[in-house]
């Protein structure tokens, strides 16, 4: 997506020094920084860190990590040893995993010779693949927002809602959920988007940042909002990311999506989920009951961070000193209260059923 006019990935590899560039997230959406990325501890750090986020962001970055390692030393057991750092870093995004098992399973069968030059070959084809995906995300879902604008009086916004960002700086390009609004808007679909804040790390500040660059209407609103909006029939459609999918479509996504879909639900509101199959773990079937949720440093919930006066960025605590925080970082959504899933092959059900008949090879394979 264009910034000042110039069109950046999230990441991107620097041929002549042989580094990952990347947009060191923290700083966003307050300063656009860009950052090398050189060693495969910088790797590990860049993703524990948040310097990169989002499920298919992290799987890209990880597959860089991974060419970084197969470089330095392309034995089975620096591969090894690098998955193990890499795959430790986040634990509930799958698309990390993902990338890390496809790299070792390309890898591994090779000569150690040529183990170096696969490596890169194949994470710019992990990031080529992850535009792509997003990009066919999107012409699904606009789909959907168009036979919403249809049935509305000309000029009229279809009013989203999204929550975290699973906009194209959580992937290569594009982004998810973020996906369809980019192609309604290019479209000349007027639209409006509740972008919820998304405490505690405040990733619905990264849409704002995003949607307000491309010129999309938008709204912040806080975590609590979208219930009462919902209501009062100010929201047509609710379209989220996800970090693990269920092969019975149970979709676990940044903590608070779980009660938007509840709001959804009870009055009667889409609710969507934007789905690259990267993102599916055909391994597990009760998201609730299987997958690990990151459990994050209290201290993201007793402090708020934003810009002071002065221009610094600042730290100020909210909670009384000593308070005991808790900060569950993603939830579940089971299938049940979960309208479909937007994939790169069309849009599904969020069942078993619905998942194997879009992706019958995945399902073998898996
Ligand atoms: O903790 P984060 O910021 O990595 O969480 C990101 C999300 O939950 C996104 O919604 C998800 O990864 C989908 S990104 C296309």
């Amino acid at each position: 997506m264009k910034i000042n006019g110039t069109h950046y990935r999230s990441l991107w590899w620097d041929e002549d020094q042989s580094v990952l560039m990347i947009i060191d997230q923290r700083w966003l959406p307050h300063e656009f920084r860009i950052q090398p990325v050189a060693t495969l501890d910088e790797f590990a750090t860049a993703i524990v860190e948040m310097r990169v986020r989002g499920a298919p962001l992290i799987g890209a970055t990880a597959a860089y990590g991974m060419a970084l390692a197969a470089d330095l030393d392309p034995s089975d057991n620096a591969l090894k040893a690098a998955w193990e750092q890499l795959n430790a870093t986040r634990p509930t995004a799958i698309n990390l995993r993902w990338a890390l098992n496809r790299c070792m399973e390309t890898l591994i069968p090779l000569p150690e010779e040529d183990r170096a030059k696969a490596a890169l070959k194949l994470a710019h084809a992990i990031a080529d693949e992850d535009v792509e995906i997003n990009r066919r995300i999107g012409t699904y879902g606009l789909t959907l927002i168009r036979d919403i604008a249809a049935k509305k009086p000309a000029g009229e916004p279809v009013r989203l809602l999204t929550h975290c960002n699973a906009g194209w700086i959580a992937t290569v390009d594009w982004g998810t959920a973020t996906s369809p609004m980019y192609q309604a808007h290019d479209a000349g679909i007027p639209i409006h988007v509740w972008v919820d804040e998304t405490r505690p790390r405040n990733q619905g500040a990264l849409t704002a940042w995003e949607l307000g660059s491309h010129g999309i209407s938008h709204s912040y609103i806080t975590d609590n909002a979208g219930g009462h909006l919902m209501q009062h029939g100010q929201v047509d459609l609710v379209i989220t990311g996800t970090d693990r999918t269920t092969r019975q479509g149970d979709v676990c996504n940044k903590i608070g999506t779980y009660l938007k879909a509840l709001a959804a639900h009870d009055n009667g509101v889409p609710f969507y989920v934007a789905l690259p199959s990267p993102t599916i773990d055909w391994t597990v079937t009760d998201g609730v009951a299987e997958i690990p949720i990151e459990d994050r440093d209290s201290r993201e919930v007793s402090h708020v961070q934003g810009v002071l006066d002065s221009g610094d960025m600042g730290l100020a605590r909210v909670t009384p000193e000593g308070t005991a925080c808790g900060n569950p970082a993603f939830d579940v959504t089971p299938n049940r209260l979960v309208t479909g899933l937007i994939t790169e092959r069309g849009i599904c059900d969020a069942s078993a059923e619905g998942l194997a008949a879009l992706f019958p090879d995945l399902i073998r394979k898996a």
